[in-house]
């Protein structure tokens, strides 16, 4: 079943909770959280999280651009996040950092950036509930997807099915309704969708249009 994770990048800054309420539809709210050294941007901190978990029942689904996330894990986990979704770029120790992650009772997830082969992840696959592959060199919400991520995508599904796993697939930046199908197809389950969604004048029917187009491309 593909999940649509719009992501609050794009969302108004100043009214985050009311765009949060105009996609009821969403499986996914993705919070995109940089600190302007792992990324050159400058996001959120764990007080939206807590506000959003205060806010609505959705499935918070934390991304981590950041160095260092093992300082970080606790107070995103504590603040209510459901998943919580580390780079596996800038750790020596990824394997400690989804443990960290699990016993904190969240859902753990690794991120590859685009530059950044799947074999880095492969010793790790069994510990996840999703890998993101990023479809854009993360910072900024409203780039052009980088093509070539789309067969990272099939080599994680088949390496999925190889092995008998069922962590899901997310991809991230980029992502529109002209190319979503394609990267369903390959075996994408979770798009994040920033300004597909929230630069649209109907967020709720983007998040179904973007749906009906991945789940369709899937089917076939
Ligand atoms: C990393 C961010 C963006 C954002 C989605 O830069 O993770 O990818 O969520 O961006 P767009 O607006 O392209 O969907
Ligand atoms: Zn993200």
């Amino acid at each position: 079943m593909i999940k649509i994770a719009p992501s609050i990048l794009a969302a108004d800054p100043l009214r985050i909770a009311d765009d949060v309420d105009r996609i009821p539809n969403a499986d996914y709210i993705h919070i995109d959280v940089m600190d302007g050294r792992f990324v050159p941007n400058l996001t959120f901190g764990p007080s939206v999280v807590r506000a959003l978990r205060k806010h609505c029942n959705s499935f918070l689904d934390t991304h981590l651009m950041v160095e260092s996330p093992e300082r970080f894990i606790p107070d995103f986990a504590e603040a209510g996040s459901d998943g919580i979704t580390v780079h596996v770029e800038p750790t020596h120790h990824i394997n400690r950092l989804l443990q960290m992650i699990r016993e904190l009772g969240c859902k753990p997830g690794v991120s590859i950036n685009p530059g950044t082969p799947v074999v880095a992840v492969r010793e790790i696959l069994d510990m996840v509930s999703m890998v993101l592959v990023m479809t854009v060199n993360p910072g900024y919400g409203g780039q052009t997807l980088i093509r070539s991520t789309l067969q990272k995508v099939r080599e994680l599904a088949d390496l999925r099915s190889s092995l008998g796993l069922s962590f899901e697939i997310q991809v991230d930046g980029g992502v529109t309704i002209e190319n979503v199908h394609e990267y369903a197809a390959a075996g994408a389950d979770v798009i994040v969708a920033g300004t597909a969604v929230f630069g649209s004048d109907d967020p709720a029917a983007a998040v179904e249009r973007l749906r009906t187009l991945a789940s369709r491309a899937r089917q076939r």
